[in-house]
Parts: structure tokens; C-alpha cells; sequence
């Protein structure tokens, strides 16, 4: 018997309402895995934590992720007005989720964007233009750049308010994540779109040499070297050219999410985050404020994220491939939630509908 500790940060806004999916999922995998034990410990994070303990990322959450084997985490974060209730050093994104990200070097950032040709029909875009579907894999890098750069804010001596943010990254965290790109796609299909802005931006000019010179350890991949700025129209115009894509901190926060636009909601974004330790599974969307508490919010994203988790933390490839599939049967059997369907037909589901029929197909797999 292998027992796996996970820690359970559910989080903010939809964040308890799609975990709770994600909990039954995990427990009928336990009961199908006799050999598989999981360790469920739930903990605060995010605005909740803080109104319930004057912390986001309180002591508690802190040594509970620090033993535990994995980490899933549901969403953080408040609307715009109740955020502003939260000392801003202490709202969630910057209390919480940053510090967790760089509590465990979680590096290399997962998000498939992901939409089987039978599902087409979610995409915004048009049936010519997602041919036989969107299989991209997008890595983001998780743990440098703007978001962790020195920051200011000030009064210059003319007495303007000034802010400074600084873009920093060493060659060695450009190289571990380009790495991670290079190996991913080796195992897919040996090509890499290297996203970058060196027209403007050095911290890219250094990213390409550092890219140009891990190539020739992977010789068998072809780089595609692309702006970031023709990369977003190329992903409406033309997603699928795209197989594998490395990009830097802010590019992949910016694109991973018209990942989840062209696949037709963000609701089908679930991702990894991997360190050298340690790895923690979340959606890439956000709390979803306007959603929060009606039961509608698409759990896909979450479940996914557990998907990732079982084969990439647990080795359960068999399992994890057991739930994508589980979940595309829901979507083929003709139930969504109001992201993907609209208001009054009659296969339109609630989040614990949609979990319950995911654990239904699951049920029928063999192990
Ligand atoms: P969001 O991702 O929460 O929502 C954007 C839109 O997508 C909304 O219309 C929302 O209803 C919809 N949406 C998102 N997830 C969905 C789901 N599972 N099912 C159905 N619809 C879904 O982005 P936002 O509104 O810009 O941000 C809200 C809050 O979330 C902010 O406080 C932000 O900082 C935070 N946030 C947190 C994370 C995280 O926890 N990793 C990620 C992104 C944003
Ligand atoms: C994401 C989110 C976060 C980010 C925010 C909430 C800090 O948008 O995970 O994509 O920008 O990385
Ligand atoms: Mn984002």
C-alpha cells in the first residue's frame, strides 16, 4: 500500500465549489486503486485564510504543504472591490499564491490547451480552423520575471508618483525551463515554438542565446522562434501550427489564457506546476467572482489538474488517462456546464452534476 499526503487548498470564490469535485474523483480512485491510499488534508489559503486568521498563507497551510506528497490547490482571489479590504501585501495573489510558487521553485508551469475534434464545437473558432482539433502544449516559466522582480513605488523629486518593476532572470532559470521545453518535445512532435520579444525586451535576446545553445543538445528538435505579439494572433488564426510552446512568466500568463479562449472557455485549462521537490496541480483560471456560490462553475479544469497530478506526482499514467477520458465521455455524451452550453438545453449540468457523471464513466473503466 503506497499513501500519498495531499494537501487541499481550496481557496477562494469557485475554488471550494470545484475542489469538492475534485475530492470525489479522488476518492473513488483510492477505492479502485487498492494499492493507493490518499491522506486528504484540507487547509486555508488565499482570502480566505486571511479573514480567518489574519495571514493568506498562513503557518499552518505553510507546514502542511511542506509534508505533503503533492499539493492541489482550487482558486484564489476576490473581486475587485473586496479585494481592496485586504492590506495589498496580503491579497491573495501576492500574499498567497506567488509565495507558494516560490516556496517550492515551482518552475515549470504545464497548461495544455487541449480540445479533441469531437469537442470542436466548444471553439469560438471556426470548424476549418480547428481542423482535427487543438493539442497544444504551452509551459510556462513560473517563477521569475516580472512577477518576481524588485518592485518601487515612490514620489520623484518633482513630486510625481513613479512605480519600477524589474524583469530579471539568470541564464540558469532561462535554462531549466527551456530544458523542460526541449524534452517535452522530444516526447511529442519535435517541434518547439520559443516565444520571446527580443525587438524590445534583452531579458529575450538572452532567452534565444540560451535557447539557441540548448539546441544543439537536442538536435532532433526543430525551434520555431516567434514574437510574442504574432504568437497571440497565430493562436486565433491558426492554433493548430502549434505543438509545443516555451515562453517567459507574463507571456505564458497572458497566453495560457487565450489558450482557454480559443478552446472556448477557461473551465478546460487545468495545469501543473512542477519543482524540483515538489509539484502543486491547479486550474489556470482564476475565482471566478461572478460564478462564485451558484453551483454552475465547470470543474473540468480542477479534475484535470488531478489527472496531472496522478500521472506527473504518483506515476498513475493508466488512472490519469482513465480520467481525460472519463471527462471527454461526459462532453460526448452531450452534458456540459453553462460555459460550454447555453441557458435552457436540456444537457446544460450543474458542477456536482458534472463531477458525479465524470466519477459515473470513470466507474465503468477497467483499472
Ligand atoms: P477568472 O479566471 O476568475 O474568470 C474569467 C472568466 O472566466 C469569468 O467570466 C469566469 O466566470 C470564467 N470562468 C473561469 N473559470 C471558470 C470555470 N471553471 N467555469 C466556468 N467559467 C469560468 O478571472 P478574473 O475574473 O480576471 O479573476 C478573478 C480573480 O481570480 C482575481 O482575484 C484574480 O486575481 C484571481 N485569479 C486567480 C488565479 C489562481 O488562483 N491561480 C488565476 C487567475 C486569476
Ligand atoms: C494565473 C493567475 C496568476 C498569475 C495570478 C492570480 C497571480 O493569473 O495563475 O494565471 O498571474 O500567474
Ligand atoms: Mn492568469
Amino acid at each position: 500500500m503506497t499513501t500519498y499526503n495531499i494537501a487541499l487548498l481550496a481557496g477562494d470564490g469557485i475554488g471550494p465549489e470545484v475542489m469538492k469535485e475534485a475530492v470525489k474523483v479522488l476518492k473513488l480512485v483510492e477505492e479502485r486503486n487498492a494499492d493507493v491510499n490518499f491522506e486528504l488534508n484540507d487547509v486555508l489559503f488565499g482570502a480566505a485564510a486571511y479573514f480567518a486568521t489574519g495571514k493568506s498563507f498562513p503557518e499552518q497551510t505553510k507546514a502542511a504543504c511542506d509534508k505533503a506528497d503533492a499539493i492541489l490547490k482550487g482558486t484564489i482571489g476576490l473581486n475587485h472591490e473586496d479585494s481592496q479590504k485586504i492590506p495589498v501585501d496580503e491579497q491573495p495573489e501576492r500574499g498567497a499564491l506567488l509565495p507558494l510558487r516560490r516556496r517550492y521553485n515551482t518552475y515549470a508551469n504545464f497548461r495544455p490547451v487541449y480540445l479533441p475534434k469531437g469537442l470542436a464545437h466548444f471553439s469560438p473558432l471556426k470548424e476549418s480552423v480547428v481542423g482535427d482539433g487543438i493539442d497544444i502544449m504551452l509551459i510556462r516559466e513560473l517563477v521569475g520575471g516580472l512577477y518576481f522582480g524588485e518592485k518601487e513605488t515612490g514620489v520623484d523629486a518633482e513630486g510625481k508618483r513613479f512605480v519600477r518593476e524589474v524583469l530579471e532572470y539568470d541564464e540558469d532559470q532561462i535554462r531549466q525551463i527551456i530544458r523542460v521545453g526541449f524534452e517535452v518535445s522530444m516526447k511529442r512532435k519535435k517541434v518547439m515554438h520559443n516565444i520571446h520579444k527580443s525587438n524590445v525586451l534583452k531579458s529575450s535576446v538572452l532567452w534565444n542565446e540560451i535557447v539557441e545553445e540548448e539546441s544543439k543538445n537536442f538536435p532532433e528538435v526543430e525551434v520555431i522562434n516567434i514574437l510574442v505579439d504574432a504568437a497571440a494572433t497565430y493562436l486565433c488564426l491558426k492554433p493548430t501550427m502549434f505543438d509545443v510552446m516555451v515562453m517567459e512568466n507574463m507571456f505564458g500568463d497572458i497566453l495560457s489564457d487565450q489558450g482557454g479562449g480559443i478552446l472556448g472557455s477557461l473551465g478546460l485549462m487545468p495545469s501543473a506546476c512542477k519543482g524540483p521537490e515538489k509539484s502543486y496541480y491547479e486550474p489556470s483560471h482564476g475565482s471566478a467572482p461572478d460564478i462564485a456560490g451558484k453551483g454552475i462553475a465547470n470543474p473540468y479544469s480542477m479534475i484535470g489538474s488531478v489527472a496531472l497530478m496522478l500521472e506527473m506526482s504518483f506515476g498513475m499514467e493508466k488512472e490519469a488517462k482513465n480520467l481525460w477520458a472519463a471527462m471527454q465521455s461526459v462532453f460526448a455524451n452531450g452534458y456540459s456546464t453553462s460555459d460550454l452550453s447555453k441557458e435552457g438545453e436540456a444537457n446544460l449540468v450543474s458542477t456536482a452534476e458534472f463531477g458525479d457523471m465524470v466519477c459515473e464513466e470513470l466507474a465503468k473503466m477497467p483499472v
